[in-house]
């Protein structure tokens, strides 16, 4: 029987073990510039008992920044910035990659060059959703420009740029943000792409986005060095599909083909991205939904604690598990869990923004 602290080979890489942190947005970066920081190195290498660490989401252009002060991988300064942070990582003898993000609609014009309008595939509105403005003041989503497709093949070269720039800064791999209601999942959802063109309509047009932003990314750093993320059942930001299932089990065979390290898939059951400590216990699992679907090494995230993360390892239906909030509170998870040491507990109120408070002052277990 496999367990949760077994080895892992993902692609080109052995983790040695199963527990995975998953992407987490914390806005500490330096301002201007979201220029990744030695506390930010020293919050990473703090975890880096993780098998895997995923670093928190970071913009690939200043038009995919949605919220402030969180990291690019654009420029020169954030390029050194982050190598701060891997270093640090790797002088801990841990993992990292980096998540490529791009927030397409979830944005605000105050975050935008300009002030321009955020992008989207359609020109709909995430309702009931939010962001905060350059000033930290909560502001509603406005409706957002649907993207010319000489516009779409720029944001592919932002892809492509953003995976040079994080293997210049000494990243192990990259995952694709393809979850949680961002660009990615704004193209593949038919809630938010109501387009006519190549990128709009049947699910392999919906699905060419991601394909095409895969592609660049695998070309960058090989399929051995690259991940994908998704959020099959996701409501945040306003998503919805009319057959997820149908959807999620093309976009799964077709990233099968693709040979590539892993899919970070969250559970239907955390469909609100960790913005709530409920979760629905009744939303059928990953496992039976999508598992047949997938050939290559499966991450599952979403409402884990150490018991079932141990047990959906023991029998088969995941091969890591991600956790979020458990990894705000607990720097060395994946010891605490091993040897059955308790948790600390989250404060939601230092998730994001600020510094060293409610980041890297969460105590290490005292033996
Ligand atoms: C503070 C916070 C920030 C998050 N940031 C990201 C992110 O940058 N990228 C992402 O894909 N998911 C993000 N998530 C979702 C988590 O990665 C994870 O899927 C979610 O918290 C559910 O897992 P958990 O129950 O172990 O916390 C975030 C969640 C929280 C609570």
């Amino acid at each position: 029987m496999t367990t949760l602290f077994d080895k892992l080979t993902i692609g080109e890489i052995t983790l040695e073990n199963r527990v995975i942190m998953a992407p987490l947005t914390r806005m500490r970066s330096i301002q201007p510039g979201d220029i990744p920081q030695e506390l930010n190195a020293l919050y990473y290498s703090q975890r880096a008992g993780a098998g895997l660490i995923i670093s928190e989401a970071t913009q690939i252009s200043p038009q995919g920044k949605g919220y402030p002060a969180t990291p690019g991988i654009y420029s020169d300064e954030q390029v050194a910035g982050w190598k701060l942070v891997t270093k640090a990582v790797h002088e801990k003898g841990g993992k990292i990659f980096l998540q490529l993000w791009h927030v397409g609609r979830i944005s605000h014009k105050s975050l935008q060059i300009d002030n321009k309008l955020p992008v989207a595939p359609s020109a709909l509105p995430a309702k009931n959703s939010g962001t905060y403005d350059s000033k930290w003041k909560p502001v509603a989503i406005e409706t957002p420009h649907a993207l010319e497709i000489d516009e779409i093949k720029a944001i592919m070269m932002d892809y492509k740029k953003a995976s040079e720039n994080a293997l210049e800064a000494g990243f192990d791999g990259v995952e694709l943000h393809g979850a949680n209601g961002y660009l990615v999942d704004q193209f593949l959802q038919d809630g938010s792409n109501k387009r006519e063109d190549i990128y709009g309509g049947s699910i392999e047009n919906r699905a060419r986005f991601l394909f095409e932003a895969l592609d660049e990314v695998i070309k960058v750093f090989g399929k051995g060095r690259v991940g994908v993320r998704l959020s099959p059942f996701g409501t945040f930001n306003d998503m919805k599909d009319s057959n997820p299932i149908e959807l999620f089990s093309y976009v799964l065979q077709e990233i099968s083909k693709r040979k590539i390290a892993f899919v970070d898939l969250i559970e239907p059951r955390s469909s609100v991205a960790g913005g709530s400590d409920s979760v629905d216990s009744s939303a059928p699992s990953t496992s039976e939904l999508f598992r047949k679907k997938y050939d290559g090494v499966l991450i599952s995230a979403g409402g884990y604690d150490p018991k079932s993360a141990k047990e959906v390892v023991d029998k088969g239906e995941a091969d890591a598990v991600a956790f979020g909030r458990h990894y705000i509170a607990n720097p060395d998870l994946a010891e605490r869990i091993k040897f059955g040491y308790d948790l600390n507990k989250y404060n939601r109120a230092t998730f994001y923004g600020g510094t060293e408070k409610g980041y890297t002052d969460y105590p290490f277990y005292n033996k």
